[in-house]
């Protein structure tokens, strides 16, 4: 085999407008399937990206193509009976973020994939940008020493989408999950991604679906019976195993600055991203390093990686184990926030 078959599933903005577009970059993946519960939507996107089928479900993608493997591009919800099915029909699985809407979703995929022995990859672009990948490089060389604290943040002012993304049976939940999850997982994967034991958060929803002027907000697709139920702002801290923390907050909407930042730090240097800086000595004195790493299409990049692993049985960047993880982290703190109080995981 040398180029993996590959079928996506969900042919919406993630998949229109990031995958089949990176599918065009690389050359070790055919694209010979869509499916869509809109099959309108698979068909456009075929016609589009000279994609041979088209279908209205996964099920009907498994029997009527030859595939090797499937690409998850759906609303969340769908995420777990999508892989289920396709790991069934023995098929690998790539999976956009979240792994899913909810951790009991995640575990019932880990299961299937297991069942299956079949290979699963969590899709989150930031494993794959130059910027992540440096540090990442940094990180396995020692130079930023022992890493102990990270803190993020993914903060919109006013960027609440519409849509099936504040319905919370098909989203899990707001900014948490939606955005939240990015700049968690850079911060986790550059500290080496240590394991998470506690989880200590609160999520708020003030402004709800706001009527602010002189803002646009992002036309998310509608799903059946469209709430607005979900968080619109987020906040907490992750401990782990090497007692590492990390404080982190995400928002869709929020009165304070839109502002997106990665800091991690260590016993020799810290880092923040964009522009990637590494603050640490030299001979003694208090440096600051801009690195110049170039761009990439981090999407090409991810899904370029998933093909190479499956085609020459290779463990991929994000594994099963650390999806699972990630989604414990995720709902720790929907769970803590729920409670009111610190939870262990
Ligand atoms: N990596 C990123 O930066 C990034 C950015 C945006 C979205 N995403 C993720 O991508 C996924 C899709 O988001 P989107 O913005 O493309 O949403 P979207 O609404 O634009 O597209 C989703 C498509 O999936 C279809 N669909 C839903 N459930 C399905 C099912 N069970 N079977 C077949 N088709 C189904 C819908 O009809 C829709 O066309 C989400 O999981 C989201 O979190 C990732």
């Amino acid at each position: 085999m040398s180029k993996l078959r590959i079928g996506v599933v969900g042919a919406g903005n993630i998949s229109v407008n990031a995958h089949l577009p990176a599918y065009q970059e690389i050359d070790n993946v055919e694209v010979v399937a869509i499916a869509d519960l809109d099959l309108d939507r698979a068909k456009a996107a075929a016609e589009k990206f000279h994609i041979p089928q088209a279908f209205d479900s996964v099920e009907a993608m498994l029997e009527g193509a030859e595939l090797d493997a499937i690409d998850i591009c759906t609303w969340n919800n769908g995420h777990a009976p999508v892989c289920i099915a396709a790991a069934k029909a023995g098929k690998h699985v790539v999976c956009e973020k979240p792994m899913a809407k909810d951790l009991a979703d995640a575990k019932a995929m880990e299961q299937a994939i297991k069942d299956a022995g079949v290979a699963f990859m969590l899709a989150v672009p930031g494993r794959f940008n130059t910027q992540n990948m440096a540090v990442r490089e940094m990180l396995e060389a020692g130079e930023l020493g022992d890493v102990y604290y990270a803190k993020v943040a993914n903060v919109r002012r006013r960027g609440t989408p519409s849509g099936w993304f504040t319905d919370k049976k098909t989203s899990g939940g707001g900014p948490v999950i939606d955005i939240g999850v990015h700049s968690i997982d850079a911060a986790w994967y550059l500290m080496g991604t240590p394991k998470p034991t506690r989880v200590s958060a609160q999520v708020f929803a003030p402004h709800g679906d706001y009527q602010t002027k002189g803002v646009g907000r992002w036309q998310g697709i509608p799903c059946p019976d469209n709430q607005f139920d979900c968080e619109d702002s987020g906040a907490g801290i992750i401990h782990f195993e090497n007692g590492a923390a990390m404080l982190f907050e995400a928002t869709w909407a929020f009165n304070g600055p839109n502002h997106t930042d990665v800091q991690v730090v260590g016993s020799k240097a810290g880092v923040t991203l964009d522009p990637l800086t590494v603050y640490g000595e030299r001979v003694g004195y208090l440096s600051d390093d801009v690195i110049t790493v170039g761009e990439n299409n981090r999407f090409a990049e991810e899904l370029k990686h998933f093909a190479d692993c499956v085609l020459n049985n290779k463990t991929p960047k994000y594994p099963l184990e650390q999806a699972v993880q990630m989604q414990e982290m995720l709902q720790a703190i929907y769970d803590s926030a729920d409670q009111n109080k610190e939870v262990t995981l």
